[in-house]
This record gives C-alpha cells, sequence and structure tokens, in this order.
C-alpha cells in the first residue's frame, strides 16, 4: 500500500510538472501561463477536480516508447465558476507542444461527453501543434472524435474557446465549432496553412500575427470574439461571460438581483436621436443606459461595427442584444454584419436567452463588391435566424427601419412579440429622397418639385404612425421610459411558450 501510495505522489508530480522546469520557464518567457495555471484562475479556489492525470500515450514509434508524460499534454476535468459547474480541457504545451494523440483526444472527449450527460459549459484552452506528428492517423482519429462531439454539444450546452497559444490546421475547426473563440493578442494564433505554405503556394509574405493573430481574428475575419490583452485578462473575462449563460438548453440563464430600479427612467434618451436624419449617434450609448448597472459585454467590437450584438442584463435577467450603429456606414446591413447578427441570435435561441433588438437601418448595403459576395444568401440568414426565433422577442424601432431590412431585424412578421417605436422613428420601403427620385423620375430636372414632394414623403412616412395603425408596431413610447418597458415585456413574455413544426432540421441558407 505504501508503495502504491508513494508511486501515485510520483506519478503526480510528473504530470503537475508536464514537460519539465525548462519547457514551464520558456512558456512564462513568451508571456504565456501553464495550462494548469489557467485553470487555477478560470475556476472557484480550490473547486478543479482533475480526471484521467495518469493517462499515458500508447505510441511506440519514433522513439515515442522512451518518452511518457502522466496527463498527455492535456489538463482535464471539472470544476465551478461562480459556483455553477464547467468542464474543462487545457492543453499543455510544455508537453510534446500540447499535441493531440489518440490518448489526448479521449481525455478531452470524455470530459465533453459527461458535459452533454449532466448539462455542463464546456471551456476548452486550445495551446497546441496540432496532431501529435508521431501517431499519425490515430492522432487524426483522435481530432474527429472531438469534432463530432462539438456537433453533438452545440445547442445543448455552451461550448466555449480559449486560444492561447498555437492552433493549426484542422486542428481549427475544433474551436470554429465552439459558439465563442477568446484569443489572446501576441501570442495566439488561428489558421488553417501557417505562413510558410502560404508563402509557397500565393506567394504572400505574412507574420503568424498578421495570418492568424487575435487582433486579425477579431477584426478583419470575424473567427474571435474578443482579443484580449494576456492570459490573465482573458480567463477573468470568460469568467465574467460565463455569469450571463445557462448551464444548458433546458436550464434558464441565472438571474442577478440589481439594484437597479427597472422603472428607472433616463431623460438623455429624449435627445440621443439629432434633429437631422443623416447625423449619426452611438446606438451603444443607448445600450449603456437601459441595461442593468451600464453593464454589457459586447462580442466582436471590433468586426462588423455597422452592427452591436452582445449580452446584458435587464432586470435581473439576462438578454441577448441586436443593434444597428448608425455611426458605422449609417448603420446599414452587409454581408459581414448579416453573418455577425444571424449566428448570435441563433445562439440566443438555442440557449433561452430572450431577444432585444434595436432598429435604426437604412437598408441592405448597395454595391457590387456585396452583390458578388452573396448578400443575397448572407442577409437571408439574419432572417432566417430571427423568423427561426422562438424566444421572446422584443424590437424598438429608434429611427430609422426601411425596406427589407425593416422586415429583418425582429420586426412583428417575422413574430417580433412586442415591437415598440420611438417618436422619432420613420417606418418606410426607403428613405425619402430615394423613393421620390423613382416614383418622381421625369420630373428630376425640377428641383423645387422634387424637394417638396421629397418633404411630402417624408411627412407622410417619416413617422411611426402609418405601422401604429396597422398593429406592425404595439406601442410609441418616449425615449426615456424605454427600460421600463422593455423591462415590463420581458417580465410578460417570462412564461411565453412558442414551437416551430417538427422537422430533422431547417435548411439555413449557408
Ligand atoms: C509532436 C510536437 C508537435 C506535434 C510541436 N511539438 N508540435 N510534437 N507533434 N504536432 C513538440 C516539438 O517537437 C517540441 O518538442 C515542443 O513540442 C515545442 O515545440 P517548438 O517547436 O520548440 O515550439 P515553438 O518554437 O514555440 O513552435 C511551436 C509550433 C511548432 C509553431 C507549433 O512546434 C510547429 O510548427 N509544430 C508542428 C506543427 C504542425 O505541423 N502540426 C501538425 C499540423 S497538421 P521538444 O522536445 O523540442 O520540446 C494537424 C492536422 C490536424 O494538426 C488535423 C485535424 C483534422
Amino acid at each position: 500500500m505504501q508503495e502504491i501510495v508513494k508511486r501515485l505522489e510520483e506519478m503526480r508530480k510528473a504530470a503537475v510538472l508536464g514537460g519539465g522546469q525548462r519547457r514551464i520557464d520558456a512558456q512564462h518567457k513568451k508571456g504565456k501561463l501553464t495550462a494548469r495555471e489557467r485553470i487555477e484562475l478560470l475556476l472557484d479556489p480550490g473547486m478543479f477536480e482533475e480526471w484521467d492525470m495518469f493517462v499515458e500515450h500508447r505510441c511506440k514509434d519514433f522513439g515515442m516508447d522512451q518518452q511518457s508524460i502522466p496527463g498527455d499534454g492535456v489538463v482535464t476535468g471539472y470544476g465551478t465558476i461562480n459556483g455553477r459547474v464547467v468542464f474543462v480541457f487545457s492543453q499543455d504545451f510544455t508537453v510534446f507542444g500540447g499535441s493531440l494523440s489518440e490518448a489526448h483526444a479521449e481525455k478531452i472527449c470524455k470530459v465533453m461527453d459527461h458535459a452533454i450527460k449532466v448539462g455542463a459549459p464546456v471551456i476548452g484552452i486550445n495551446d497546441s501543434g496540432g496532431a501529435r506528428i508521431q501517431e499519425g492517423v490515430a492522432s487524426l482519429g483522435g481530432y474527429a472524435d472531438v469534432f463530432q462531439r462539438n456537433v453533438l454539444a452545440s445547442g445543448v450546452v455552451p461550448q466555449i474557446s480559449l486560444v492561447m497559444g498555437p492552433c493549426a490546421g484542422g486542428a481549427v475547426y475544433s474551436p470554429a465549432m465552439t459558439d465563442f473563440i477568446f484569443m489572446v493578442k501576441d501570442s495566439s494564433y488561428m489558421f488553417v496553412t501557417g505562413p510558410d505554405v502560404v508563402k509557397t503556394v500565393t506567394h504572400e509574405e505574412v507574420t503568424h500575427e498578421q495570418l492568424g493573430g487575435a487582433v486579425t481574428h477579431s477584426t478583419v475575419s470575424g473567427v474571435a470574439d474578443r482579443a484580449f490583452e494576456n492570459d490573465v485578462e482573458a480567463l477573468a473575462m470568460v469568467r465574467r461571460f460565463m455569469n450571463y449563460l445557462p448551464a444548458n438548453n433546458r436550464t434558464p440563464a441565472p438571474h442577478r438581483p440589481t439594484p437597479d430600479p427597472s422603472d428607472r427612467v433616463e431623460p438623455s434618451l429624449d435627445t440621443l436621436v439629432p434633429d437631422s436624419p443623416t447625423m449619426p449617434y452611438d446606438m451603444k450609448e443607448l445600450i449603456l443606459k437601459i441595461v442593468d448597472d451600464t453593464d454589457f459585454f459586447e462580442l466582436q467590437p471590433e468586426h462588423a461595427k455597422n452592427i452591436v450584438v452582445g449580452l446584458a442584463r435587464m432586470d435581473g435577467y439576462p438578454i441577448g442584444i441586436v443593434a444597428n450603429q448608425p455611426l458605422v456606414l449609417a448603420g446599414c446591413l452587409d454581408i459581414k454584419s448579416s453573418i455577425k447578427a444571424a449566428r448570435f441570435v441563433r445562439f440566443c435561441d438555442a440557449f433561452n436567452i430572450p431577444l432585444l433588438t434595436l432598429v435604426d437601418v437604412p437598408g441592405f448595403m448597395p454595391g457590387t463588391a456585396q452583390e458578388y459576395g452573396g448578400i443575397i444568401k448572407h442577409g437571408a440568414k439574419l432572417l432566417f435566424a430571427y423568423a427561426e426565433a422562438t424566444v421572446p422577442k422584443v424590437t424598438l424601432i429608434t429611427r430609422k427601419a426601411y425596406g427589407g431590412a425593416y422586415d429583418v431585424m425582429s420586426s412583428k412578421h417575422l413574430r417580433g412579440d412586442v415591437n415598440l417605436a420611438w417618436p422619432s422613428a420613420e417606418i418606410a420601403v426607403m428613405g425619402p429622397k430615394g423613393a421620390v427620385e423613382i416614383i418622381f423620375r421625369k420630373d428630376l430636372d425640377n428641383p423645387e418639385k422634387i424637394a417638396e414632394l421629397t418633404e411630402e414623403y417624408r411627412v407622410k412616412f417619416a413617422n411611426p404612425f402609418i405601422a401604429g395603425r396597422r398593429g406592425f408596431i404595439d406601442d410609441v413610447v418616449m425615449p426615456r421610459m424605454t427600460r421600463k418597458r422593455i423591462c415590463r415585456s420581458l417580465a410578460m413574455l417570462r412564461s411565453k411558450k412558442l414551437e416551430n413544426p417538427w422537422r430533422k432540421h431547417g435548411n439555413i441558407p449557408l
């Protein structure tokens, strides 16, 4: 017995030391924490229960039978974040570069299987050189086993990826299938083929950072949802983020009591929308002024900035917010913003998080770049996502709601539950100037007449009354009363029950 305990202790020590002090120091030198240090910061203190610390690889080729480290390059188990259970895996770059062996994959699969069974989120910390080269196809099979579980868990339990080191080749497809990807600036990168292959094939010269760093993916590609300065910030933000999410698709998101009164009146909102319909204003100001405690967790803040998405609370209950941003491209919907918002709407719907949509949209972005890029298909994603969503949907039109974009942005016609408008709302097929120039094309050489007709169109349509008369909006509310009205609507909708007809799955335009 004593002998076994002694051996156990030795194995634990070896597992904890991973690839050894030299490699741990190298990890620290790169500004990165180790796999275990990351778990310690992510979870509540002392709550981590580690599994499979003694698992070792089974490879005998290329001298691997001489090298084995307990744990095999990934630390797995479960713990709590603010008292709620989460499953974690954290790849240990100090052990064979965090590369994924068959055994390493089995460890990840085990925690994913349990997460699905008990209904708890999975948080994966990626820091890996990819497939364990010495293992060949066994390693590739391991990846596919993880991919399969990513898909089965999708929409069942939240899946979060923290990319905190290399993540390249086919390995990127596991994080890509999770709900959110958070990266760390200057120490993480994701790409399907690295700079050397890129140079050979396309003759482009790029650095790792330019090709697939955190800034690239959180601005240009939209692959990452946030880019953080360092490991510590990223882990702290993920802890905060988890507080908005339910454990699974059958339990409600956690309620957090707030001292912020749900009937708080915000007089400054009365002057948020400028008199001139072409003057921009910051939609984020509205968001911050109506949510609990000015607390808004924005996702993809630097990508497709013409739409704002993120999580907040109202009256203590988590909600998802989708808002056109008049400050960027006048709040137009284009390919990137449609994809960004559609994916977010689907996440919220899958996990029963009510949606608040704030509308100021002059339409879809015109141009060959958009048409050639498939705006028809991509814009349809957002339309599909809203139309399919059965969660409570509250919509507020602050100013423009023009054309197809009016329909798309959680309109009454797409089963919007409560559709409100400010007095400044303009709901029409298009803006007055464009409308008159089409209807009265033959009078274009008479600017006075055109100006007169434009004004007439503006008076007729640049208000919320026509939509109100048809019941397409339920009420016109004073801006200062917005928080109260939305909180009440969401409270009324808390018992909402709505189911779509049975089907195997829909066929969202991809
Ligand atoms: C086995 C690996 C490894 C791998 C790194 N190591 N990647 N061992 N399989 N895939 C080992 C190294 O030999 C080294 O061991 C240690 O990890 C640290 O690696 P370094 O190269 O010293 O670190 P660094 O300079 O930081 O470079 C990191 C790296 C580089 C850029 C990730 O290691 C690298 O290019 N690795 C190979 C990446 C790759 O081609 N992977 C396969 C991709 S294909 P020692 O003992 O010296 O410390 C793939 C397919 C997935 O992943 C398909 C899924 C469908």
